[in-house]
């Protein structure tokens, strides 16, 4: 009689998307952007008092963040989007060329465009995902006047390289944070280093308001032509000097902002740790890759980003993830498309940027935020080799 052979269960089959027992039957929160007691108590202080514009609360809010990034002036605006809008408006002109991520949200190119200036998309970096200086220097032309570069995920872009560029061009440079509050680069804080930085201030960045922004400048001259343009450029009363708008925030909004920011330094902190833990994991997991850290930056880690080598697995991106989201992950992809590739932006692409338009299809976020728990880095790492041994090729 000849002995049954005993098959071990094949890895695929034990999958929770094929019917398989999950990692966790609880997913693990994507992000966590929760108001705390103090918080909310701080917001209807506000209320209680009556002084609902931007006053007491928005200047502190400016102050604190621009002492924190190492920048002169802060100056709070509406959102992240109206603060690339004045950073622009102050700083070009119609018809100049500006160098744009081709990796990035789309206000960063979109504010560009509403300036009325022509965007030059910039193909980004393999293993940072931030802004190339080597495309960046191809595309500089005699009508280049700016560089617009995001702090993308919350990592900083090659400083120094786009200052020496800017210098040797004679290019302003705005800074998009939105994503990359008290991240830092060669021993400072980013607000250090540029024309203009702009933050965002929406509810799930790492400092999230609901709604929000703001700009940080060293320029004294340039924070009161950002002053003018966010308030309809009133130098006095009712006389306005120029043309401007109504981008100001309120002190609802910035009593939150403060009251976050006393538990962002340690909320970063935790952030920080959670990428070392991943950076760990996915070493050791053949086919993903951690997210590079630009040489000489800290990385405040908004977004946790890795890069399927597709080669390595039998499956999408996409189906990759959904087996993910079975096992107790939830992840995102930022982005879908890449913005050069926005149908917006269709007139500027010039089907230059390689690297950008082929990242959508090969990278996702996992989950980042500071309250991540033993037991989630314990879900994340069995779900991630799992279901990499599931699809390996
Ligand atoms: C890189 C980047 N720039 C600009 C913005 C726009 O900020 P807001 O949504 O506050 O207008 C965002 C927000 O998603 C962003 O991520």
């Amino acid at each position: 009689m000849s002995t049954p052979v005993m098959h071990a269960t094949r890895p695929a089959a034990r999958l929770a998307l094929n019917g398989g027992t999950p990692v966790s039957a609880t997913p693990v929160p994507f992000m966590k952007p929760q108001l705390h007691r103090a918080d909310i108590d701080a917001a209807i202080a506000v209320l209680e008092s009556g002084m609902l514009r931007a006053a007491g609360r928005c200047e502190e809010l400016e102050r604190r963040l621009a002492e924190m990034s190492d920048a002169r002036h802060g100056l709070t605006c509406s959102n992240g989007t109206t603060a690339l809008q004045l950073a622009y408006g102050a700083l070009f002109s119609p018809g100049d060329e500006i160098l744009v991520p081709a990796w990035t949200y789309i206000a960063t190119v979109s504010m560009v465009v509403a300036a009325g200036c022509t965007p030059v998309f910039v193909d980004c970096l393999e293993d940072t995902f931030q802004m190339d200086p080597a495309d960046a220097v191809r595309k500089v032309t005699p009508r280049t006047r700016g560089i617009a570069a995001t702090h993308l995920y919350g990592c900083p872009v090659d400083i120094d390289a786009f200052q020496s560029l800017a210098a040797k061009h004679g290019l302003k440079v705005v800074y998009d944070a939105a994503q990359s509050h008290l991240a830092r680069y060669a021993g400072r804080g980013i607000g250090a280093f540029g024309g203009a930085v702009t933050y965002s201030f929406y509810a799930t960045k790492n400092l999230g308001t609901g709604e929000g922004g703001l700009l940080t400048v060293n320029d004294d001259a340039l924070a009161r032509e950002i002053a003018l343009l966010r308030s309809h450029g009133e130098t006095e009363k009712y006389l306005h000097e120029r043309i401007g708008f109504n981008y100001r925030m309120n002190d609802i909004t910035g009593a939150i902002g403060c009251s976050r920011l006393d538990r962002l330094p340690a909320e970063t902190a935790a952030r920080q740790a959670a990428a070392a833990r991943f950076d760990a994991v996915l070493a050791d997991i053949d086919g993903l890759a951690s997210p590079t850290v630009t040489p000489n930056a800290e990385a405040v880690w908004h977004l946790y980003t890795v890069k399927m080598d597709l080669s390595r697995f039998t499956c999408t991106r996409d189906e990759f993830c959904a087996a993910l989201k079975a096992e107790g992950v939830p992840t995102a992809v930022h982005y879908p498309r890449a913005t050069v590739d926005q149908p917006a932006l269709a007139a500027w692409n010039r089907h230059d940027t390689p690297v950008a338009s082929s990242l959508s299809e090969r990278v996702f976020c996992l989950p980042m935020h500071h309250a991540l728990t033993e037991d989630h880095f314990r879900v994340i790492e069995g779900s991630l080799r799992k279901v990499a041994e599931a699809f390996r090729a």
